[in-house]
């Protein structure tokens, strides 16, 4: 069998369940340009170690252009009999170049090293594609944002009515996470960055190779320092499983608030037409199931994650065969990602907001109760003292069935002495706002300032 890699030992091939169970082709094979160029590298590094002359070296790199335009064109695919990406690119390299010269490719390499390499090589060119999609939803939102300053909305705590806040302020809320979370791919990318080809089977090699030239030549910016850290870890795979669990994490935070807000109760955004679905059945329906997907793919992020977790813990060093099942859930969390992101950046770009109902329930609810005990706390009544009175007018007006503004200054000054009629300063939504005006506040201005950092760090991923 020309794609098997092993068998000099064995009498006979392997059982069928066996060769099934072992062949990874159908996941693997995504990673046949980065196997190609990762021979390439070793073809010179073998080279510069004497074991390939020039003409030899000139061949290899010849039947590997040839391989890698068959692989580009789908005119080489791997066989039925292929166990994996590594033995049916040695069987098309042979085809190409000869037994007596494409046999030589493997001295010095293991699968056990190609696969780390391959994995990273992989994930550091997904990493930038999920970055650049997050970053577009980070862009809607700050769109979004200018396009609504100083639109107030009711801020929430416990889902409950809390204090009135900017609709901007809220939209960045979510857009600092995607930031935080794009800055952990570009952080990731540091450790992703070093290459274990070179480490062989788990001890290194002993050909005199250059893992330092194969590692530049892969565009990493050093070898491992130890071999069989290079073939065992998985934690850079891991961390990737982790952050791309986090941006699923944080995509249905956004997209829970989506659902919410496009209900008949909140009544708070309308979904663009392209970005929302109908029911089969029911012909008034208009759905958020780009939200809804969002909200479900993170429990599939999670999944990933935790699977791979899970075939990590208590693997003993070096490689063990468990780790190919590495590569299915940080393939899955990518092309998850990869499909994910832009149907939530464009269904945030198109959203339409119902900024009147907004503002008109910003301050219900009592949402001004903590500016009265604030208020009074300007005046020098200590914020426990305040805290009791702001509470005590909170309940004459839900007695009364009406909110704090509609308070008479009688009803207020029964109340304590100090709620003199100055307090209604403060009884507004805009006047609530404006006094938030410290760093990281909700007033317009502070927003504004929040809005330069913002873009100054996105300036600077
Ligand atoms: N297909 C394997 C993987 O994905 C690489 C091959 C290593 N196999 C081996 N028997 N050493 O991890």
């Amino acid at each position: 069998n020309e794609g098997a890699l092993w068998g000099g030992r064995f009498q006979g091939g392997p059982a069928d369940a066996l060769a099934a169970l072992s062949k990874s082709t159908h996941f693997d094979w995504r990673l046949a340009l980065y196997d190609i160029a990762g021979s390439k590298a070793h073809a010179r590094v073998l080279n510069t170690a004497g074991l390939l002359d020039a003409a030899e070296l000139e061949g290899m790199l010849a039947a590997l252009d040839l391989l890698e335009a068959d692989v580009k064109s789908g005119a080489y695919l791997p066989a039925e009999s292929d166990e994996d990406v590594h033995g049916s690119l040695e069987r098309g390299l042979i085809e190409r170049a000869g037994t007596a010269l494409g046999g030589k490719l493997r001295a010095g390499r293991s699968r056990n090293d190609q696969i780390a390499t391959l994995g990273r090589m992989y994930l550091r060119d997904h990493a930038k594609i999920i970055a650049a999609g997050v970053l577009s939803v980070v862009d809607a939102l700050v769109a979004q944002a200018k396009a609504h300053h100083g639109v107030a909305m009711p801020g929430r705590t416990h889902l409950q009515h809390a204090q009135p806040v900017l609709l901007s302020h809220h939209l960045l809320a979510h857009a600092w996470a995607l930031l935080r979370d794009v800055q952990r791919l570009v952080d990731w990318d540091k450790r992703a960055a070093v290459s274990p080809y070179g480490s062989g089977a788990l001890a290194g090699s002993s050909l005199g190779l250059d893992p330092n030239a194969v590692a530049a030549d892969l565009g990493f910016d050093s070898a491992a320092w130890n071999s069989i850290d290079g073939t065992a870890s998985r934690d850079v795979f891991a961390e990737f499983a982790w952050v791309a669990a986090m941006i699923g994490v944080d995509l249905s935070r956004i997209s829970e608030e989506v659902i919410l807000w496009a209900t008949k109760e909140f009544s708070f955004i309308t979904l663009h037409d392209s970005y929302s679905t109908g029911s089969s059945i029911m012909p008034q329906k208009k759905n958020p199931d780009v939200a809804e997907l969002a909200r479900g793919k993170a429990g599939r992020l999670i999944g990933d994650l935790t699977g791979l977790l899970a075939t990590l813990k208590g693997l003993p060093l070096a490689y063990n065969r468990d780790l190919q099942e590495d590569k299915e859930p940080v393939f899955d969390a990518a092309d998850t990602l990869e499909l994910l992101l832009p149907a939530v950046s464009g269904m945030m770009a198109t959203l339409v907001f119902n900024t009147e109902r907004m503002e008109a329930l910003a301050p219900q609810g009592f949402a001004l109760a903590t500016d009265i005990a604030e208020w009074l706390v300007r005046q020098g009544v200590p914020f426990r003292d305040a805290h009791e009175l702001s509470g005590a007018a909170v309940k004459v007006a839900e007695t009364r069935g009406v909110e704090l503004w509609d308070l008479t200054d009688e009803e207020y000054a029964g109340i304590s002495a100090h709620l003199t009629p100055e307090v209604r300063t403060v009884l507004s939504t805009e006047g609530s706002l404006n006094s938030r005006s410290a760093q990281g506040g909700t007033a317009p201005s502070a927003v504004l300032a929040q809005l330069a950092a913002l873009e100054g760090q996105l300036g600077e991923v």
